[in-house]
């Protein structure tokens, strides 16, 4: 059935609504009491409605914005942003939780031990980091690779969420606790969320372990196997043959 301009038009207004009851009850849950109403924050509020009409900006201007970032803490220690990489109409994207030391170094994401496995569980799905884009929640390493605390999280959010919208991938896996909590807001053990399709927007979202847990917990290497073969079901690619 054909959907009209101004029916489209009003699903967006409802699931910007949306998004925003959904962070407003994150920032409560977190304890926060109140916001900044300055000129600077009214400006950033006005953009977002402008989003909502799909003009698309590039992952370039969103790494610009970023700039020499020291909206948390995690600025202190780090040697190097790490924004992303793959291909920028990418249609699946990748996110973990934030970089480590190797990636902090190299300002690459997941190119360390767990960036190896991610590589091949890559390939197991037929397809090349270059075909793909992998990010992070945090693009800045936490010191001794701890998990990023909420306030981190909510400082480097949106710049994900922006690099989500600047894609538009069709599919989107997140690795681990914090990359699916942080974008789907269900408050689930990964072990319950992973292996399932959730909506985000248009982008089917499908959670599976992280690449560092499997390094510790190898025989968990099964169920992420489990979880590819529906994510190239879903996208139509053949499981018939493992590399
Ligand atoms: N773990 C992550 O979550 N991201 C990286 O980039 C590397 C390790």
């Amino acid at each position: 059935m054909a959907t009209f301009p101004r029916q489209a038009h009003k699903e967006k207004l409802m699931e910007a609504i949306e998004q925003i009851c959904s962070n407003l009850m994150l920032l409560s849950e977190m304890g926060c009491k109140g916001f900044d109403c300055s000129n600077q924050s009214l400006h950033i509020v006005s953009g977002w409605g402008k989003k909502v009409y799909n003009q698309v900006e590039s992952l370039e201007k969103i790494r610009k914005d970023i700039g020499e970032c020291d909206r948390c803490r995690l600025s202190k220690n780090r040697r190097n942003i790490v924004f992303g990489s793959g291909n920028p109409h990418a249609s699946l994207m990748f996110v973990g939780e934030g970089p480590g030391y190797e990636e902090d170094i190299q300002g690459e994401p997941f190119v360390g031990a767990a960036g190896q496995l991610l590589t091949r569980i890559i390939k197991a799905i037929k397809l090349s980091r270059e075909q793909v884009y992998i990010c992070n929640v945090v693009k800045c390493r936490p010191p001794d690779n701890r998990t990023p605390t909420a306030d981190e999280i909510m400082a480097c959010l949106p710049f994900l969420q922006r690099q989500i919208r600047a894609i538009q991938p069709r599919f989107l896996c997140t690795l681990g606790t914090i990359a699916t909590k942080s974008l789907l807001q269900i408050d689930e053990p990964i072990s319950v969320l992973r292996g399932k399709f959730y909506d985000l927007g248009q982008i089917k979202v499908i959670p599976t372990y992280h690449p560092a847990y499997l390094l510790r917990n190898p025989e968990r290497k099964r169920d992420v196997w489990e979880d590819m073969k529906k994510l190239m079901n879903a996208m139509g690619i053949d499981t018939g043959k493992n590399p």
